[in-house]
């Protein structure tokens, strides 16, 4: 017991440490702005679950906090809806940590992050995943799940609702695998409403989330 509580705290002053070095901002790729700084976590990082989504959006932006606009709640609300409590079970960021948007444009929209930053943000979100030391990760989302099995190629088509598995190297530089579960972008599904002919879709997503609370049971550390 005394192992795993100190196991525990130096992971969170680690990530501590982790956060409070990109407080200058980051001049990585293009995303780099005053305006745009980057957004890194929420939640527990000391919880079995890591959940890797894609970018944060406007209201990210504006609350310097992963997942809270409406995709942030749907994930909460499936989450609950599974007996899982983001703040306290599991640690949530993305695969870029700025959001993806073109300040040049007038109506500032986000856009799917592109490969340049996606690159220029991996070796963070890697280090993240080697803080956290999750026992499942959760990839979020067709960008999550490319960048999480390195292959872009990946179809979340035949993933969605599956369990696959993430490879760290580790300390020794010997492969580690991680058990990663393959679940819906929440933005793909917030828009289907209950007379939608797309309605199974969502209703799926309950359903294979059930079935991840239930394997992830068996997984739990300490
Ligand atoms: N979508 C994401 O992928 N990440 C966020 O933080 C918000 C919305």
């Amino acid at each position: 017991m005394k192992e795993c509580f100190f196991k525990q705290a130096t992971q969170t002053s680690v990530m501590h440490n982790f956060v409070d070095a990109f407080t200058s901002g980051c001049t990585r790729c293009t995303l780099s702005d005053s305006d745009n700084l980057p957004i890194i976590y929420k939640g527990n990082p000391e919880s079995d679950i890591l959940l890797i989504g894609e970018a944060p959006g406007k209201v990210e932006q504006e609350e310097g906090i992963p997942f809270v606009g409406p995709a942030g709640q749907l994930l909460e609300k499936i989450m609950t809806a599974i007996d899982i409590d983001i703040q306290k079970d599991m640690c949530i960021s993305n695969c870029v940590y700025c959001r993806p948007v073109d300040f040049s444009n007038s109506n500032k929209q986000n856009y799917t992050p592109k490969e340049d930053q996606l690159v220029a943000c991996y070796p963070f979100v890697e280090n993240l995943i080697r803080i956290v030391k999750p026992k499942v990760i959760i990839a979020c989302g067709r960008i999550a799940l490319q960048q999480l099995t390195k292959d872009n190629s990946t179809k979340i088509s035949t993933l969605e609702g599956k369990w696959t598995s993430y490879t760290k190297v580790n300390e020794r530089n010997i492969d580690q695998e991680i058990p990663m579960f393959v679940m819906v972008h929440p933005a793909a599904i917030l828009y289907i409403k209950e007379n939608d002919k797309q309605i199974e879709k969502k209703k799926q997503v309950w359903t294979y989330m059930k079935e991840f609370r239930d394997s992830w049971k068996g997984k739990r550390k300490c």
